[in-house]
């Protein structure tokens, strides 16, 4: 209960299918929600086992997307726009001058994640 009651505070839990299988060094893209009404495009990576979600939307410039598929180097989430790269660690961009990207919470559950909006 109390553990539920602490999680509404850390942002709306949306669930995504499958993604708890993502490959080690891919990215995968998913709307969470309906984006007529506050939905979110985010970004889920793998990076040396772990799960990562960045906002989907690049923080360099409007219209740039995130891509997904294999990371640049196995590491690096890659905006085609401007071929901007950046961490999703830590959301920050590599090799560029540019604010970092926002990243969300993820917790596995089995072959699903929970991103927190
Ligand atoms: S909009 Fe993404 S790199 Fe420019």
């Amino acid at each position: 209960m109390f553990k539920r009651l602490i999680q509404l505070f850390r942002g709306r839990p949306m669930r995504v299918e499958g993604a708890g299988d993502l490959a080690e060094g891919h990215a995968l893209r998913a709307l969470l929600g309906d984006p007529f009404a506050g939905g979110s495009e985010v970004v889920i990576c793998r990076v040396e086992g772990e799960l990562y979600a960045l906002d989907g939307l690049c923080p360099h410039a409007a219209d740039g997307h995130f891509m997904d598929g294999p990371l640049i180097k196995g590491k690096h989430v890659y905006c085609p726009a401007h071929n901007y790269r950046f961490d999703p660690k830590t959301g920050k961009p590599v090799g560029a001058v540019c604010s970092s990207a926002k990243r969300y919470r993820v917790v596995v559950e089995g072959n699903d994640c929970i991103v927190f909006l």
